[in-house]
């Protein structure tokens, strides 16, 4: 059998290139087309489509999945799914967690891609086991990074772990494009032997050599592949789905796209790029490679977001002594892998400890919180005398952080019972607050304005 594609144009393509922008309009485009063309799935929602469609779209994100699903009723799609944090920036309880699961499904979704920042595996639990409940394929995802505690064996651990925990299938996820072909190769080859799991991999060609690692990975046995469409492909991006049809066509590893379907789709969303090439909303910087992620391990998006901390600052000077600050922010922090939100935590400690030109002299509230423990156990020990400068003798939980979480699905759908019309509503409101609730009062203001009902 060839090797399987999950194509992630209409998601990590849109979110790694155009911030995220891609309308339902502009996807609906396509979306029929790719339904045909013979992928094993295609990851269309969750990651931070959710908060684009309420915050910047004025676009209700479970429309958004219930329009893809009908207008693709044969292939798979998928979603990417932040564990405890769902689809936003901090944990939410258990039952909140439970219910958006349970409504993913039910409003289209097959495969929920889970991880955690921290590969803290209690983070992934209740995501895991309400997938398994509501009868979705979960598929656990392992946050890829380069450290001393990041070894092979230390993936292969983890990837027991989370069969154990009933896992459908494991993805290797590497945010930052920083797994290198050889060590995918070894990494590939140990998972394939130590566990039962369909493998996927998932990187990014920000440091220019995601395709060869892709194809170490595919003789290595990898069962999956994650692709972009060619007009959001390359770059900050995954690597193009064409080339790799082209590239495997007639071996043992065909992926037998129909490479027609794909044409006509990629013309399409090529005049869609267009446009956000036109207004700037995609900048020539994310389609360029650039090898110095490799030397600093650091994502692409996090480049940015620092370049763009200092020039508000007009402390562009300071750039690469902050590039070297964040690997010892890094290690001080116990390794945490450089995925939302722990990229910009780490990131913007890093600014404060060359701007003020003393370590830890200012310090964010994220970072106080993850030293008290509230985002889960750090990979490796985090540094006491930092803990202890910034924390001095707080407690430090050990306990699961959702664990002192009380439920809170019914107390909001009771509060804002004149706003959310049905659960997704609720859901809305769970995660996003004020975002979700003032996208809500436009949404139903014209509908009550037609129907002359005051909310
Ligand atoms: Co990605």
């Amino acid at each position: 059998m060839g090797v399987k594609i999950v194509d992630t144009a209409l998601r990590d393509g849109s979110q790694s290139l155009i911030a995220t922008r891609l309308t339902t309009d502009e996807i609906l485009r396509v979306a029929p087309l790719l339904d045909k063309a013979g992928y094993y799935a295609l990851e269309v929602w969750g990651g931070a489509t959710f908060d684009s469609c309420l915050r910047f779209l004025d676009e209700d994100p479970w429309e958004r999945l219930r329009a893809i699903r009908k207008a693709c009723p044969n292939v798979k799609l998928q979603m990417l799914f932040r564990g405890q944090n769902i689809l936003g920036y901090h944990h939410y309880s258990d039952d909140v967690v439970e219910k958006f699961v349970e409504k993913s499904l039910a409003n289209g979704i097959d495969i929920i891609r889970v991880f955690d920042a921290l590969n803290d595996v209690r983070n992934l639990k209740s995501a895991v086991d309400a997938c398994i409940k509501y009868h979705g394929h979960c598929q656990i995802a392992l946050s890829y990074t380069t450290s001393p505690v990041h070894t092979v064996d230390y993936y292969v651990e983890l990837a027991k772990k989370v069969e154990k925990m009933g896992a459908h299938s494991l993805c290797i996820k590497d945010m930052a494009g920083v797994l290198l072909p050889g060590d995918a190769y070894e990494l590939i080859s140990r998972l394939k032997k130590e566990t039962k799991l369909p493998i996927e991999l998932h990187s990014h060609c920000t440091g220019g050599v995601c395709s060869m690692t892709y194809l170490k990975a595919i003789e290595a046995g990898v069962d999956i592949i994650d692709t972009a469409l060619t007009p959001l492909s390359g770059g900050t991006s995954q690597p193009s789905t064409e080339s790799f049809n082209y590239a495997l066509k007639g071996t043992k590893y065909d992926p037998k796209l129909d490479q027609s379907k794909l044409d006509e789709a990629s013309a399409i969303l090529a005049k869609i790029k267009d446009k956000y090439l036109k207004n700037g909303t995609l900048k020539v910087k994310a389609l360029q490679v650039n090898p110095n992620i490799l030397r600093y391990q650091v994502p692409g998006g996090m480049l940015s977001n620092l370049m763009s901390q200092l020039d508000k600052q007009g402390a562009m000077d300071k750039y690469e002594e902050v590039l070297k600050e964040v690997p010892n922010v890094r290690k001080d922090m116990g390794y945490p892998p450089l995925v939302t939100p722990l990229s910009q935590m780490v990131g913007t400690q890093a600014v404060m400890n060359v701007m003020t030109g003393e370590r830890y002299k200012m310090v964010p509230k994220e970072i106080k919180d993850y030293l008290h423990g509230l985002y889960g156990a750090a990979p490796a020990p985090v540094d006491e005398e930092v803990r202890k400068k910034i924390i001095g003798d707080d407690e430090v939980i050990t306990y699961r952080p959702a664990d002192k979480l009380e439920p809170s699905f019914e107390k909001l759908k009771k509060e804002y019972k004149k706003i959310a019309k049905c659960d997704e509503d609720v859901l809305s409101i769970a995660l996003f607050e004020n975002i979700a609730v003032d996208f809500l009062k436009r949404k139903y203001g014209l509908k009550a304005e037609e129907f002359n009902v005051t909310l």
